[in-house]
């Protein structure tokens, strides 16, 4: 019999530069020897989401559950729980995973359902995150690793980091330097959590 790792499945949407990352970080460091785990598979809404094609170029295995397929919410996340439960996942990782789950989904993966948020939590929940935080003054941002709940972005915190907020900063200068954050902590945050499983 084969060993059984622990499987990781990432939703992605966009360019997937977080899956990427995780990716180089399983492999750097090893964590199929270290923490028993492997990424089984990156799953995308989106025909043309980059991060589809940069997950195939990492030589991991992807798969296409798109969203406008389906008539409802619920439909949508039928099929994606069936896309993801077919690798047993111990964890699911959304990275830039850009849909509104239902309570059905976020209930089913209870407990190995992790999110990146680009705030510094429980501030700026939803979109526009750096652009709203440079119109109300913030002088320090970041961004956020945590448990998913059905309340959306309000799960409890696994990891921080935070940047400061730099006079003329645009959203795109403030979110370039949270996204360098998002990539350190997001792996780091998710070894220590396969760990415990
Ligand atoms: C990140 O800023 C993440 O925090 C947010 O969406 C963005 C995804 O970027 N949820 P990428 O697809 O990982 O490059």
């Amino acid at each position: 019999m084969g060993r059984e790792y622990k499987n990781i499945v990432i939703l992605i949407s966009g360019s997937g530069s977080n899956m990427a990352a995780l990716a180089r970080a399983a492999e750097r460091e090893d964590w199929a020897g270290t923490v028993g785990a492997r990424i089984a598979a990156v799953i995308s809404n989106r025909a043309d989401s980059t991060g589809l094609a940069l997950a195939r170029e990492l030589g991991l295995p992807t798969a296409l559950v798109p969203h406008k397929d389906y008539d409802s919410r619920e439909a949508f996340d039928a099929a994606l729980m069936a896309a993801i439960d077919a690798h047993s996942p111990a964890l699911v990782v959304l990275a830039g995973f850009m849909r509104i789950l239902t309570p059905g989904f976020v209930a089913h993966y209870a407990g190995r359902l992790v999110n990146i948020h680009p705030s510094l939590l429980p501030a700026f929940t939803g979109l526009n995150t750096h652009q709203r935080a440079i119109d109300a003054g913030c002088k320090v941002a970041g961004a956020t690793v945590h448990h998913v709940t059905a309340d959306l972005d309000h799960g409890p915190i696994l990891a921080q980091a935070v940047v400061p907020v730099l006079p003329g900063d645009t959203a795109d200068t403030l979110a370039a330097r949270v996204l360098s954050q998002e990539h350190r902590i997001y792996p780091q945050a998710v070894r220590e959590l396969l760990d415990t499983l």
